[in-house]
């Protein structure tokens, strides 16, 4: 994207610590990806009420809510949903600022673009949880009545996944139930917020 040198960046008063201090948590984006129907969002869903529960101010960034609203303007192309995951990754990384665990539940099939979204979030501030179902299953599953809709460009079929490399976690719901799926990504969250402690002075 071309730089304007007409932006000059404003700084502010308020700095990440002093939200953390204010909200009494560290920010955090945990990023899932998976082909669609893998049970992303489901994992995603009971996550944000176990945290809520726990008393974690937490927000979810779901693809077709998202889609539906500030980025209705894009398809599935491969442009599209390249600029559909930046501008996540940019509003996940302003979440993450702001001093919420962000949850993010997008296919993100282009490693570049993960790479992308870790870099805006920060070190240690990402969490890449990969839903590992295989697309056999989420045919088998199709929870929204795609698959069998013979849909160009879909995911896995005649538009490429890039599996993740090295993510922090990875999840197999062919074995394990959502809640129990959820479960583990809660204790991989309780484990960040176990090592970068709240500063209180
Ligand atoms: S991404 O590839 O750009 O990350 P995103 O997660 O926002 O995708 O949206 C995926 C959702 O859009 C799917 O869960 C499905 O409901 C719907 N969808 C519609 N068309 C397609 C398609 N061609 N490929 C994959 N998902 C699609």
């Amino acid at each position: 994207m071309k730089k304007n040198e007409n932006i000059i960046w404003q700084e502010g008063k308020v700095d990440y610590e002093e939200r953390c201090r204010l909200l009494g948590q560290r920010g955090l984006v945990v990023w899932f990806t998976g082909l669609s129907g893998s049970g992303k969002s489901t994992i995603a869903v009971e996550l944000e009420k176990m945290l809520v529960q726990e008393g974690q101010a937490c927000y979810l960034l779901d693809g077709d809510n998202i889609r539906s609203g500030i980025n209705s303007d894009l398809g599935f192309s491969e442009e599209d949903r390249n600029e559909n995951i930046r501008r996540i990754a940019e509003i996940a990384a302003l979440f993450r600022d702001a001093g919420i665990i962000t949850l993010v539940s997008f296919i993100s099939p282009f490693r570049e673009m993960r790479e992308f979204a870790r870099k805006k979030a920060g070190v240690g501030s990402f969490i890449e949880v990969y839903v590992s179902t295989d697309f056999a299953t989420c045919k088998e599953r199709d929870p929204k009545g795609l698959y069998k809709k013979e849909i160009r460009d879909f995911t896995g079929k005649d538009s490429p996944y890039e599996k993740p490399l090295h993510p922090e976690l990875v999840l197999d719901t062919v074995n394990h139930s959502p809640e129990e799926c959820a479960g583990k990504v809660l204790q991989e969250i309780k484990k960040y917020l176990a090592n970068v402690e709240v500063h209180h002075d």
